[in-house]
């Protein structure tokens, strides 16, 4: 019997139970009350009194050495446990990406739609001169844009101001590109207006700018079209209603097949089955030559949207100001969205 404790000693000595199945495992085998040691103290009552006091000695040494050892290793244990559980790396990451503003989704979507079939980036300064954002773009000296109830004019300098439209770029373009061209300058622009679900004083639009020899109303209808079917789907059409701007003759509006209903009226179209998305129109003549480009050999369309119109469209936003408050419950319905 005393081989026996000896045998179980260095068993004991030798266990390294490194998992709490393990160490539970340990305990069951030789510390629990049908384990190893209490087997043997049941067996130890049938020795003598002379062989009692030395098994004694030596299971009651087996019996602390393994409690020692299953303490000790208990308590490793737990302390890893709960770190690991304070960093558990195989947790899902609790990390937000952030997701990109439905304005810059669309400004992307509308870059990349012209870029398919030609049209480059170009881009202008928010801080124009007179002559960018008016003058050069035919607007009479009197006409009611210049007012100081829409632009934003420099104190100091009223010929200085925040552009009003992406027009501008436009004759950016023009004084420094020879045709032909076919370009979009998506921005920012400025508009002294007063907040409201409708309108704001900073919103973003597109232009569009296609110049060259034989450019057609044909072809600024054709583009339309194609814009607005990748932009809205493939059933959707448009229709062009005759408008005024200082800068193209003849002028259009263009309106969409409404997005909600397809056409069949309701509450978004104000039951015409129509909603307006753009102003276009042939570049006027006096444009072409204001910016050095020679009006008898070439022609061309321009048109501008906002992107603002286009976004709520597209994801039946009905108040303008939301773009701008920075509600993540807003914002997060947009993440994974390129
Ligand atoms: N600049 C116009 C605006 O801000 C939009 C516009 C209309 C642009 C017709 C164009 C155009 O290029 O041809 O309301």
């Amino acid at each position: 019997m005393l081989d026996k404790i000896k045998g179980l000693m260095e068993e004991v000595e030798g266990a390294t139970p490194s998992t709490i199945a393990q160490l539970e495992e340990f305990r069951l085998k030789y510390l629990s009350k049908k384990g190893a040691v209490a087997e043997l103290f049941s067996e130890m009552k049938q020795a003598s009194p002379e062989q009692k006091k030395d098994m004694g000695k030596f299971l009651n040494e087996l019996k602390s050495k393994a409690e020692e050892k299953y303490l000790a290793i208990k308590s490793l244990l737990e302390d890893t446990v709960s770190e690991s559980a304070a960093i558990d790396s195989t947790l899902p990451s609790a990390i937000n990406i952030g997701s990109r503003h439905p304005i810059s989704i669309i400004r992307n979507e509308i870059v990349d739609i012209f870029s398919r079939i030609g049209f480059t980036v170009s881009e202008g300064p928010e801080i124009e001169d007179d002559w960018h954002n008016f003058s050069a773009l035919n607007f009479p000296e009197e006409h009611p844009a210049r007012d100081m109830q829409d632009t934003f004019f420099l104190e100091k300098n009223p010929d200085i101001a925040l552009r009003t439209h992406t027009s501008s770029v436009q004759v950016r373009v023009m004084e420094s590109t020879p045709p032909p061209i076919r370009t979009i300058s998506p921005g920012r622009v400025f508009r002294n207006e007063a907040i409201s679900a409708r309108a704001h004083c900073i919103f973003h639009q597109v232009e569009g700018l296609c110049i060259d020899e034989d450019i057609s109303f044909a072809d600024l209808k054709q583009t339309l079209l194609y814009f607005s079917r990748e932009m809205f789907g493939k059933d959707t059409k448009i229709r062009l209603r005759p408008s005024y701007f200082p800068f193209t003759e003849p002028s259009a509006e263009m309106d969409i097949s409404c997005t909600l209903c397809g056409g069949k009226g309701c509450n978004i179209c104000k039951y015409s089955g129509w909603t307006e998305i753009m102003g276009c129109g042939m570049v006027d003549p006096n444009v072409l030559k204001n910016c050095g480009i020679d009006s008898e050999k070439y022609t061309g369309f321009a048109f501008g949207m906002g992107i603002e119109r286009i976004t709520m469209l597209k994801y039946q936003i009905n108040d303008l100001r939301i773009y701008f408050e920075n509600d993540i419950r807003f914002l997060n319905q947009f993440s994974g969205m390129i």
